[in-house]
């Protein structure tokens, strides 16, 4: 089965060919970072207008890598939310014009589950169940899954998301937009215990994250010592506000483990490309014989490749989209539960 996905959710434009759900033939990825880069985020409008100018030659780039034609495929996957409903509706919109042109079906994928099956676009699997954690720009959460499209939130942020705290600790130390990279390079020079940042961990068997009180607590020292004119070491500040977030992101997902007495653990989205998150989890998970799995960096980031995985699966279990539906802004895989569940 070969299935054209197509990512434009936030500021990436990508597509991918991917054959028999293992085979990833082609995977394009059109960043538009230097775009937002001056403004320190993404800004919405400019993002669809970019989406518009680069949605057919990045299909067009993923089909003629990928060696085949439109004819040639089987399926098409797109991710139809959450996220910005402009930038949403270019991917959508091209996929529902190629599918009503030439009569392929199509599915809309959600963006979080995309992450979190990426792990299977590995050789190494997961076997179900496992607990996911999916953390990026605009989502960290924890999830209980039990098969590919059986998927079950267990906790997510109650405010920013880890990616958004990175992005904005960034911004207040006047980085590059986007702040995770940088400051996981910086971190590498730092001490991870020089500032104790607070861990916020919420009830005791509490799943979910908050990370704006951190974000504030770094916004605070920064001022205060500026307002001083005293020095302060931003690799230390960067390792130590680095460290806060992967503690908090390590022990929950672990704690979920303990919880629903699951050996297997997935790590997934943007923040996942962190290589201190990464190695944090490996050494934990090894204590506590819990196995690990994890996409390669750049398949962490968003690409096109984790929603054509999660469409081949889709159309595995006969499901696909009408013409008639609408892009979305909030995930509904993590709208009907209640934030008290776990406190
Ligand atoms: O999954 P993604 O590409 O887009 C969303 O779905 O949001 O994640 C982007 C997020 C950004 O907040 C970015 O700062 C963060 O992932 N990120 C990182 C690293 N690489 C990307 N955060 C920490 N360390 C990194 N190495
Ligand atoms: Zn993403």
């Amino acid at each position: 089965m070969l299935i054209l996905g197509i990512e434009s959710s936030c500021d990436e434009t990508a597509a991918a060919v991917l054959r028999d759900g293992n085979t990833l033939l082609s995977n394009v990825i059109n960043s538009q970072v230097a775009v937002h880069s001056p403004y320190g985020g993404v800004v919405p409008e400019l993002a669809s207008r970019k989406h518009l100018e680069n949605i057919y030659p990045v299909v067009d780039a993923a089909l003629t890598q990928a060696g085949v034609t439109l004819d040639d495929l089987d399926g098409l996957a797109v991710t139809q939310g959450p996220g910005l409903v402009g930038s949403l509706l270019v991917g959508l919109s091209f996929t529902k014009a190629i599918s009503a042109v030439k009569g392929i079906p199509y599915v809309g994928v959600d963006h979080i589950v995309g992450h979190l099956l990426s792990p299977f676009l590995e050789k190494e699997q997961p076997n179900f169940p496992y607990i996911a954690l999916v953390a990026s720009g605009g989502h960290s959460s924890i999830f209980l899954v039990n098969s590919h499209t059986a998927i079950q939130p267990l906790g997510r942020t109650r405010d920013d998301a880890a990616g958004e705290a990175f992005d904005k600790v960034g911004k207040i130390l006047g980085l590059e937009y986007p702040g995770g990279p940088v400051i996981s390079r910086l971190a590498e020079g730092g001490n991870p215990a020089a500032i104790p940042f607070p861990r916020a961990w919420l009830a005791p068997n509490s799943l979910d994250f908050s990370f704006s009180g951190l974000k504030t607590s770094v916004a605070n020292y920064v001022s205060q010592h500026q307002q001083k004119n005293a020095p302060f070491s931003i690799p230390d500040l960067c390792a130590s506000f680095q460290e806060a977030v992967v503690e908090v992101l390590c022990k929950k997902v672990l704690k979920a483990a303990q919880m629903y007495q699951i050996s297997t653990v997935t790590l997934a989205g943007g923040v996942a490309a962190n290589s201190r998150l990464r190695t944090a989890l490996l050494n934990l998970g090894a204590e506590r014989k819990i196995e690990i799995f994890m996409p390669s960096l750049e398949l962490c980031t968003d690409n096109a490749a984790m929603i054509a995985l999660a469409g081949f699966y889709y159309f595995s279990e006969k499901s696909t989209t009408s013409l008639d539906t609408d892009a979305y802004s909030r995930s509904p895989l993590l709208s009907p539960w209640s934030v008290s569940m776990h406190n």
